[in-house]
């Protein structure tokens, strides 16, 4: 493969990112954008110089394009990665990979089928830190994993959800704080924890219940069958976007990031392991500021046709965890008339 055609499906807010990254990768061209409203559309292409697109269908059978990156409203991934996956292409969609698991599976058995390759968005797991963090618990040097929290305390007012009207809604977006702005701590809260024994979870719109259906707080209690347990609360409701925090203990010490930096407590010394990421231009930081690197990785596996590692069976796990604590949720806010009399 000479050089790599890609389109980008979706200009709004994340797509700054993608072209960003494919324009500073040797042998990729940015061959269209597509976006229904024209004008961004147009804004992108004639800043990318690139064909202006309004209907994704359009690419399909161009053979000029390999890889379609995905960055649309989450009920629009299934449909666009199938369609493209259907067409031979390579699919990188951004988190999360559907607005429900049964869109997400769908996704998983059509890249099997495909010659195309399906990755996901989580670049965050290209974080020095998170590296960091796998690497400690996979070699075992401080023993074993005993538990770990991750908080997420971020700010989306009522403009972020009205600018983008997809949001906030079941239908379209498939949850709230969860599958859209937490969803990368709780993918890295499995990746570090393994296989998963059960989850108990709530979730509650403390501010925003007049602008969202969806929720915008959750909190859950994550069992491993490892035994290790995973606590985490995020929301949506702080009023600006804290650095994520994460802590993992083990028996012989104690991983800590704060403020993007991670540190090693152990034996009542502090150690820095890991500087948060220098800011390449436009990554907010709280997003996490590994697109580049994610992307960059995904055309060296296309290149060498070789299996991409955040692949859908991979990208599907975080969503698994997401419904599993809607369930919890439901289910437990709904308590029988013996639990609230036992409350009061
Ligand atoms: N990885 C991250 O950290 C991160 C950060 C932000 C957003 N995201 C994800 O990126 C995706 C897009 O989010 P956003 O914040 O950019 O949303 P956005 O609303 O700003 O942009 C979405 C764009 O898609 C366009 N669109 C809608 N239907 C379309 C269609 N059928 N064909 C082509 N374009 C269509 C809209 O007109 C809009 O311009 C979401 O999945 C979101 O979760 C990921």
């Amino acid at each position: 493969m000479d050089c790599i055609g890609a389109a980008i499906i979706g200009c709004g807010a994340i797509f700054p990112l993608h072209a960003k990254a494919i324009a500073e990768l040797e042998g990729v061209k940015l061959v269209a954008v597509v976006d229904t409203v024209l004008a961004k559309a147009e804004e992108a292409g004639a800043t990318y110089g690139c064909a202006a697109l309004t209907d994704y269908q359009a690419i399909l059978d161009r053979p000029d394009i390999q890889v379609v990156h995905v960055c649309a409203p989450h009920n629009l991934h299934a449909e666009i990665a199938i369609a493209c996956l259907k067409a031979g292409k390579h699919v990188l969609t951004e988190k999360p990979m559907a607005e429900n698991l049964e869109a997400a599976y769908r996704m998983v058995e059509t890249a099997e089928q495909s010659r195309g390759q399906l990755g996901i968005t989580f670049q965050n797991r290209y974080n020095d830190s998170s590296v960091r963090i796998k690497e400690t618990i996979d070699s075992g040097v401080l023993g074993k994993l005993l538990c770990m929290k991750g908080i997420v305390t971020w700010y989306r007012d009522d403009a972020y959800y009205r600018n983008s009207p997809w949001r906030g809604k079941w239908t379209s977006e498939g949850g709230g704080v969860l599958i859209n702005q937490t969803i990368h701590t709780l993918d890295l809260l499995q990746w570090f924890g393994g296989p998963i024994s059960s989850v108990k979870g709530s979730v509650t719109t403390d501010v925003l219940d007049q602008v969202i259906e969806v929720e915008d707080t959750a909190h859950a209690c994550i069992d491993f069958a490892n035994g290790a347990r995973g606590l985490f609360y995020g929301t949506n409701a702080y009023l600006v976007n804290s650095p994520v925090e994460l802590e993992l203990v083990f028996e012989k010490g104690t991983l800590i990031q704060r403020r993007d930096s991670l540190y090693l407590w152990q034996d009542g010394i502090e150690t820095l392991l890991t500087e948060p990421s220098l800011n390449p231009g436009g990554e907010k930081s709280y997003w996490g500021m590994s697109h580049g690197r994610l992307i960059a990785d995904f055309y060296a596996h296309v290149r060498e046709n070789k299996p991409f590692w955040l692949n859908g069976a991979e990208g599907i796990k975080a969503l698994e965890l997401i419904f599993d604590i809607y369930r919890s949720a439901s289910s437990r806010q709904n308590p029988a008339p013996d639990a609230i009399t036992m409350w009061r």
